[in-house]
């Protein structure tokens, strides 16, 4: 049976051995999932192991940097976000590089009618996860593209590096001048039940989209907040973790899997 595998440290809590078992059960393909802990210092060796016989693989914290190094090629989009998440093995021998995470939000946001089209969006945070969605969300073109950070200079740094790509500014969190029409958080904030020190006015009572790239059980630190400042919708990221999962799917297999009843049945498994 052909095997797939995502690394990760911590890996226990990972979602996605479940996730591509549930794919691979509705398209009728015959495969193996499974995760594997690597040492913090030892990603390519794991990984240069697992694939004498393995055909593809997830990457998720703290790995994606070792991913891009260690890739033999990547894809346009792995070499912008300067990070991977789904390593393929070809038929060469060589390890093929792609990054899935900022088409998973696209598509995402796509699927909850979003039209990201001269929009003007926010995007909170400049860590990793900011740096894989900017290319995918200024491809939709928006009308303008707001990154803000704690640490503006990091901010600065990505508006340098992507500006070529759309309508992209930076600012700290203070001088944030309202409204827009999406709010994505990119911050690693919620993991510590924390929010960013956020202005008021951001998002128009009975309007705007705020979209959390967490997850959890209950409405995420940065969803309350949303629901507090009267926006119409939230939505956490857990369909963005399926999404990406199915653009990984699709490259190693060439199907594309259904994702909203996936989705569901994790939604109810939470
Ligand atoms: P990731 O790969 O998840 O993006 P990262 O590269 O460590 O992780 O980036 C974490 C992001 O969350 C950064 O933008 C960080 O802000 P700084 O660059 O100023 O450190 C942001 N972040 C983390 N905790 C935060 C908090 N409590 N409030 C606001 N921003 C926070």
């Amino acid at each position: 049976m052909d095997r797939y595998a995502v690394f990760g440290n911590p890996i226990g809590h990972s979602k996605s051995p479940q996730i591509h078992r549930l794919f691979a059960g509705q398209t009728g393909q015959a495969l193996g999932y499974e995760p594997l802990l690597a040492p913090l210092d030892g990603f390519a060796g794991a990984a240069r192991a697992f694939f004498v016989d393995g055909r593809g693989a997830n990457v998720t914290v703290p790995f994606k940097e070792d991913a891009f190094r260690l890739a033999d090629e990547l894809t346009p989009r792995a070499r912008r976000a300067g990070a991977v998440n789904t390593l393929m093995k070809r038929e060469d021998g060589t390890l093929l590089g792609d990054n899935t995470d900022g088409a998973g939000l696209v598509r995402d946001l796509r699927q909850a009618g979003l039209d990201l089209a001269g929009l003007r969006i926010l995007l909170l945070g400049a860590g990793g996860a900011v740096r894989g969605v900017l290319e995918p969300l200024l491809a939709e073109r928006p009308a303008a593209l707001v990154i803000a950070n704690r640490s503006e200079d990091k901010a600065r740094q990505l508006v340098d590096e992507f500006a070529e790509l759309g309508p992209l500014s930076a600012c700290g969190f203070a001088a944030l001048q309202g409204p827009f029409d999406l709010i994505v958080n990119g911050t690693s904030a919620s993991l510590a039940g924390e929010l960013p020190p956020l202005p008021t006015g951001l998002i128009q009572p009975g309007r705007g989209f705020c979209y959390d790239m967490m997850y959890g059980r209950e409405a995420t630190p940065f969803c309350h907040w949303a629901q507090q400042q009267g926006t119409a919708r939230t939505r956490d990221g857990l369909g963005m973790l399926v999404e990406q999962a199915a653009e990984s799917f699709q490259l190693w297999r060439g199907v594309r899997p259904d994702t909203a009843s996936v989705l569901a049945e994790l939604r109810r498994q939470l």
